[in-house]
């Protein structure tokens, strides 16, 4: 399943690329009406550094769909990451490499999640 266990990073991510193209749009609209050739310069960078917006979210967002973002969280009990790599299953086990404490990967409403074993 596509983004199994990633629906609302999924939707924030969909609504953030909106955002950044409409961004890119409305700079390179502002770029094409000011005069002032500082102030266009400035207006073209801006479309630019919103268009690297838009190709990291995108590149995000194919790396789920493609099973290759590592599933990671921040270890409740000390702050270090637990890493389940990539395509986990709902389940799986990972330890916290710092504090050895281990987790079970859940699903909550399409997320996931970790529980203590
Ligand atoms: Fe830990």
């Amino acid at each position: 399943m596509i983004g199994h266990g990633y629906l609302s990073v999924i939707k924030m991510v969909e609504i953030d690329l909106e955002f950044e193209k409409d961004a890119v749009n409305i700079y390179t609209e502002f770029a094409e009406k000011v005069h002032d050739p500082k102030i266009k310069e400035m207006f073209i960078n801006f479309a630019k550094a919103e268009t690297g917006h838009v190709n990291g979210l995108q590149k995000l967002m194919q790396r789920i769909r493609d099973g290759e973002h590592e599933v990671k969280f921040y270890c409740p009990v000390c702050g270090w990451t637990v890493n389940f790599e990539k395509k986990p299953k709902v389940g799986d086990h990972a330890r916290c490499r710092m504090c050895g404490v281990i987790f079970e990967l859940i699903e909550i409403g399409g997320d996931y999640d970790i529980r203590r074993v």
